[in-house]
């Protein structure tokens, strides 16, 4: 079991007071209006964060407000189109994101379209809401992630099952302190939420202000155990669950396992970060609460001694397929019963990525200077690979580069800027056969471009001399425009350029 590694921690003694600010981050209420307050959290219209999209009330009553209103997206037609959200981020923090979906009939029709969900270059997962949908709740998908630049993006994206305009309800980022779930290698992976409960309990679900992070734990396994006063100190355990979730358990007698299904659903097969969540409730000292955990059959932790204080045990990277059935057994000495208070499961999900950042900035600049850009520039250019833009090729990882960028016949307007330059893995350019207009930038930083194709457009000025810096070049295309002065000497007659011109307002060269 060299692939498992284990992490143990026994907390102190003394209850310290925790937090009562607001989880700090943004909740964003997907097409409000206008921003609100609801149970203590304060929303915001996501007008600021996304471009495209309307919104739209939903045609069914809804006790929750935040969930009146979507942001809607046009289908289309577009395969691998995505809608993104744009957040600032503070980077090198972790962010729990939580993705929250109601459709509420707003296409008209009855089920609620599928659809994915993109955060940064990574494809996070399916939305599918029909079965919630049915049952009148809605779903929420939840995950933890690093910020690897100063902005985040969260992207909706059109798949080959999306029926009918895809839509969102409320999307929130907030910043988890760096002790959080931090066995995992952040660099290279998520954490996906599988379920993240509270044992024994049957109140309403656990969330902030008992969770200062507003992580959501869910009542399982409802029992008839007393409330036990509890002596634990939350700021012990460095995933900082909230007090409450220790006053209730599964627990069993000491000649019994206390077995469980947990999670209840067949899980993908991958690896999961498991935490489980103790304390003893007992009163005398005398007592010894001593356990050994299995899951599957497999042993998880053994000799775990539960103290009044409070301990939690987790494992990183456990390999998890289907049914997963949890053990706890009392070990020889112990003269009280297993027990646990919550725990939970999440995915790890490989980080696919993102593009190198000069090159986003790079095609920023040149989607900024476009009147019309194509459609689906949104989030990551090149990741996820099914979702790369329209209109440019991308080396493999794991730095990502923009190797070509052809926009031929796309009917744009605007202008070139020089910033393209920034893309210096370029090797080819196809801008033809569009209305650009406004002077040809200076391209020379990009060394390793061969290919250069301006034609049928209304470029304007002179032909850039730097263009004869570019060594690589052997095919200027620049017929068609409305270029003027003279063939720059360092072009004409440059070895292996195929270099077109006719069509513009050229002079001739003077005589030599
Ligand atoms: C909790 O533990 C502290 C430190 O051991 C102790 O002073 C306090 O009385 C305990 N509280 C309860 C309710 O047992
Ligand atoms: C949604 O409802 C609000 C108030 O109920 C109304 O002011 C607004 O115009 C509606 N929006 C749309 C898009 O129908
Ligand atoms: C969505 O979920 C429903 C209910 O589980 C299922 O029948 C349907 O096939 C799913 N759709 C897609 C595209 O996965
Ligand atoms: C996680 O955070 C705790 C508390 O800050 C720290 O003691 C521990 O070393 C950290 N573990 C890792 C793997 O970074
Ligand atoms: C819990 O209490 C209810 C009503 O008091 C009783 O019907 C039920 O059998 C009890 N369940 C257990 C597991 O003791
Ligand atoms: C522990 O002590 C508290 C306060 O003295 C009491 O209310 C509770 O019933 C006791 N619990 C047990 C399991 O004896
Ligand atoms: C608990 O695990 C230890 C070490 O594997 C083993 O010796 C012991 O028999 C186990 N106890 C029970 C009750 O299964
Ligand atoms: C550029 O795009 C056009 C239009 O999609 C296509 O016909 C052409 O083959 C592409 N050129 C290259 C070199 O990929
Ligand atoms: C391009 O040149 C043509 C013919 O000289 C002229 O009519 C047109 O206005 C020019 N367009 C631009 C954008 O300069």
């Amino acid at each position: 079991m060299a692939s498992l590694f284990f992490f143990f921690l026994l907390s102190f003694f003394s209850l310290l007071p925790f937090s009562l600010s607001e989880p700090k981050g943004v909740a964003i209420d997907c097409g409000a209006v206008a921003d609100s307050v609801f149970e203590g959290r304060r929303w915001i219209s996501d007008e600021s964060y996304v471009t495209g999209g309307i919104s739209k009330n939903v045609t069914v009553p809804v006790t929750v407000p935040i969930l009146s209103t979507v942001r809607s997206f046009p289908l289309a037609n577009n395969l691998h189109n995505k809608f993104c959200y744009t957040i600032r981020a503070y980077r090198g923090a972790r962010y729990m994101v939580r993705s929250t979906y109601f459709y509420g009939g707003i296409n008209g029709r009855d089920s609620p379209p599928v659809f994915d969900q993109i955060l940064d270059g990574t494809l996070w997962t399916v939305v599918n809401t029909t079965t919630d949908y049915a049952n009148g709740v809605s779903t929420y998908y939840e995950g933890v992630f690093l910020a690897q630049a100063n902005v985040m993006t969260f992207c909706i994206g059109v798949n080959t099952y999306t029926d009918s305009d895809p839509f969102i309800s409320s999307l929130e980022f907030i910043i988890l302190g760096d002790s959080l779930y931090n066995s995992t290698d952040f660099q290279n992976y998520g954490l996906h939420l599988t379920t993240r409960n509270s044992f024994g309990y049957n109140g309403p679900p656990i969330r902030y202000p008992d969770d200062e992070f507003d992580r959501i734990w869910v009542p399982f396994g409802e029992n008839n155990h007393t409330l036990a006063a509890k002596n634990v100190s939350v700021s012990g355990f460095w995933n900082l669950p909230p007090l409450k979730v220790f006053q209730t358990e599964l627990t069993s007698d000491p000649t019994q396992p206390l077995e469980f299904n947990w999670p209840l659903l067949s899980l993908p097969e991958a690896k999961y970060y498991i935490a489980l969540y103790f304390a003893d409730g007992s009163n005398s000292s005398e007592n010894s609460r001593v356990m050994n955990i299995s899951i599957n059959g497999v042993p998880y932790y053994r000799d775990l001694k539960v103290t009044k204080a409070g301990v939690a045990v987790f494992a990183s990277r456990w390999p998890l397929h289907g049914a997963t059935k949890i053990s706890l057994t009392s070990s020889a000495g112990s003269n009280l019963g297993p027990l646990v208070n919550a725990g939970e499961v999440l995915a790890l999900l490989p980080i696919e990525g993102r593009t190198v950042t000069r090159d986003v900035i790079a095609l920023k600049k040149l989607k900024d200077s476009l009147k019309n850009p194509p459609p689906g520039w949104n989030g990551d250019p090149c990741l996820p690979r099914q979702y790369t833009w329209i209109g440019i090729t991308c080396s493999e990882g794991p730095r990502f580069r923009v190797l070509t960028l052809n926009l031929t016949g796309m009917d744009l307007s605007g202008t070139v800027p020089s910033g393209i330059s920034g893309m210096t893995a370029l090797n080819g350019i196809w801008l033809g056969n569009n209305r650009l207009s406004g002077p040809i930038p200076d391209l020379s930083p990009l060394k390793r471009l061969d290919i250069l194709h301006l034609e049928d457009n209304q470029f304007i000025g002179e032909i850039p001399s730097s263009l004869g810096l570019i060594d690589n070049l052997r095919e200027l295309f620049l017929q068609n425009n409305n270029l003027t002065g003279q063939i720059p000497s360092s072009l004409n007659g440059k070895p292996g350029l195929d270099l077109r011109v006719t069509g513009n307002q050229l002079s001739s060269p003077p005589p030599t």
